[in-house]
């Protein structure tokens, strides 16, 4: 729209004015709307300048990592470093169950890797910036600190190191999410991306009930991927504010299929209605797209011989299992 554009090119000329002619600078992409709205605005202002990086630290859900390396690069014409972390964050993982103790390997393997790729670019010539794509109710949250470091500390994985030798480069401030997503269209982004639900920085991580291993990412991966599907066409997008999908790694069931027996794991589903996750309220997903999706799961991903709804609300239960 009109007045979209408007904040689109006057958030490019600020940072323009920011940032100088000669300037730097670096932004790290989660797959989220946020760094990608920022690093899209950014890029529109400085163009080669600018450089992103993206960690792939294989903790993604299906297509996601593509999404970045391919479909936003080509719409943006952003200059990125991709680091395939895929390895070391699964023996960083190895044997790992306690939920908190995920949380802070994932959070500190992915600084190490952030800051090797810094590293990298700052061989190329000073980077004297550090764009962030903070948002209005996160600098209210924050104490509306002008800043360095605003980061709600286990809130962020696609944030970053505490680094105050870099100058932040917050162009989505004054935003709010629904005008960051319809500055995200503005810019062209993928509208997958544009419209992506919450997801947690340390991703399928949290989301299996166990050690983290490769095959266990995959069997979570197809799960996930058809259960969003199903509620994608079923138009349910808009109305959920999430559905987590979470693997229920380290128990098993019996089960039955054409003439033997199976002894598989559980995949939970969690929709959630929510105005601001502080609160919420189990969905009530019509039966029919919630039988679609157990059929499909429990025909397509052979570890799986039982899908099972999460009816809790938050409080309670916390929206994400871990
Ligand atoms: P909970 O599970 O606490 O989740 O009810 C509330 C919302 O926050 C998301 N979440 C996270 N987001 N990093 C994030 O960026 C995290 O570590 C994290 N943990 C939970 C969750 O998906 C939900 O939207």
């Amino acid at each position: 729209s009109w007045t979209m554009l408007n904040i689109v090119e006057d958030a490019v000329e600020a940072i323009r004015a920011q940032i100088g002619p000669e300037g730097r600078a670096i932004c790290g992409l989660s797959g989220g709307v946020d760094s990608a709205v920022a690093a899209a605005m950014v890029q529109r202002a400085i163009g080669d300048r600018l450089t992103c990086v993206f960690v792939d630290h294989g903790l993604l859900r299906k297509g996601e990592a593509e999404q970045v390396e391919r479909d936003f690069v080509a719409v943006t014409g952003v200059k990125l470093r991709v680091a395939d972390a895929q390895e070391r964050f699964l023996k960083a993982l190895e044997g790992v169950t306690d939920p908190e103790e995920k949380r802070k390997i994932i959070g500190r393997e992915f600084i190490r890797v952030f800051e090797d790729e810094q590293r990298a670019i700052i061989a190329d010539g000073p980077v004297d910036f550090l764009v962030q794509g903070t948002l209005y109710p996160d600098v209210v949250e924050s104490g509306g600190g002008t800043g360095t470091a605003n980061i709600k500390s286990h809130h962020n994985v696609g944030g970053l190191p505490d680094d105050l030798q870099f100058s932040l480069v917050e162009p989505l401030r004054a935003l709010f999410k629904d005008e960051v997503r319809r500055a995200g269209e503005e810019l062209g982004l993928p509208a997958s991306m544009v419209w992506r639900q919450p997801f947690p920085g340390p991703g399928l991580g949290i989301r299996i009930v166990g050690a983290v291993s490769r095959e266990r990412l995959e069997i979570l991966r197809e799960a996930d991927a058809i259960a969003r599907e199903e509620l994608s066409r079923a138009g349910l997008d808009r109305e959920i504010w999430q559905c987590p999908v979470v693997l229920l790694a380290d128990v098993r069931s019996v089960g039955v299929q054409g003439d033997g027996r199976t002894y598989g794991h559980p995949i939970v589903l969690r929709p959630v209605s929510s105005e601001d996750a502080m609160t919420a309220d189990w969905s009530r997903v019509p039966y029919d797209v919630l039988a679609r999706i157990s059929t499909r799961i429990t025909n397509e991903v052979r570890e799986v011989n039982r899908v099972v709804l999460d009816v809790t609300s938050k409080p309670p239960g916390t929206i994400e299992w871990e």
